[in-house]
């Protein structure tokens, strides 16, 4: 019987995250395995914690593929199934008033660079996608290709602050800055608005007077690195069971 999930991890930095992921994988306190690290930057520091543990690694260049785009848009070749009107009347990222241009370009763009991500990413047949400080958004063609159910999702994020509060890319900054007398993470599903899923765990810590911004961030990812196995095996014992009843039917 399967006993262990196949999941992939996407990161763009550091890694801490993704580090705390394999020594849990390892230790065996998740059933879980990470069969791949990918990348949209190939200089990311957390390629190398993935090397180490052995797992496999790729980058795609988004930076270039979105240039390439932005020079000449006709040059990118957009994928096959991509339709820009289905994707644009599902998609929550940007507002309706930025204007149809602005947003067909960020599709479109992201949609080239996906379309290379899904190509490394698909023939590994994971359980679970865990984005562990990818900082790219997803658009809805991306989505759509991994949660293939539509009842079931496959791909998890960790948020530095207490959602719905201070969604975007700098939560324990806009949390400092507000003068927040709590803080925290969060572990969420994605889907297709920003840092709006739904929550799957979180984890709050007290603000005192005397802490800065560098004690919240480290306050902060001392408890992502609790958090995020937990609600990965949370995830996996889930997933075990459904499929170990299908067999035991079978
Ligand atoms: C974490 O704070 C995470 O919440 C956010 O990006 C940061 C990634 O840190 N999404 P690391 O690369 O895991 O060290």
């Amino acid at each position: 019987m399967k006993n262990k999930i196949r999941a992939g991890a996407l990161i763009s930095g550091g890694g801490t995250n993704l580090q705390a992921i394999i020594d849990a994988c390892s230790k065996g306190t998740i059933d879980a395995e990470i069969v791949f690290t990918g990348s949209d930057n190939k200089d990311a520091a957390g390629l190398k914690r993935a090397e180490k543990a052995g797992i496999e690694t790729f980058a795609v260049d988004y930076k270039s593929i979105i240039n390439q785009y932005r020079k000449n848009p006709g040059e990118l070749p957009l994928p096959h199934d991509f339709n820009i009107e289905e994707i644009k009347a599902k998609q929550t990222l940007i507002p309706e008033k930025a204007g149809n241009e602005k947003i067909e370009f960020f599709l479109k763009s992201r949609a080239g660079a996906e379309k290379a991500l899904l190509d490394e990413i698909l023939p590994y047949n994971i359980d679970l996608l865990i984005l562990a400080g990818f900082m790219r958004t997803l658009t809805p063609y991306f989505i759509d290709k991994i949660n293939t159910d539509k009842n079931h999702h496959k791909i998890m994020n960790i948020h530095p602050a207490l959602l719905p509060a201070f969604p975007g890319t700098d939560g324990y900054g806009d949390t400092f800055r507000y003068g927040c007398k709590v803080g925290g993470c969060t572990v969420h599903f994605i889907d297709y608005g920003e840092d709006s899923g739904p929550i799957i765990g979180q984890r709050a810590f007290q603000i005192e007077d005397d802490d800065t911004m560098e004690t919240i961030r480290k306050k902060g990812l001392e408890l992502e690195w609790q958090l995020y196995p937990e609600c990965i095996q949370k995830f996996a014992e889930k997933l075990i069971q459904q499929k170990n009843e299908t067999i035991v039917k079978q």
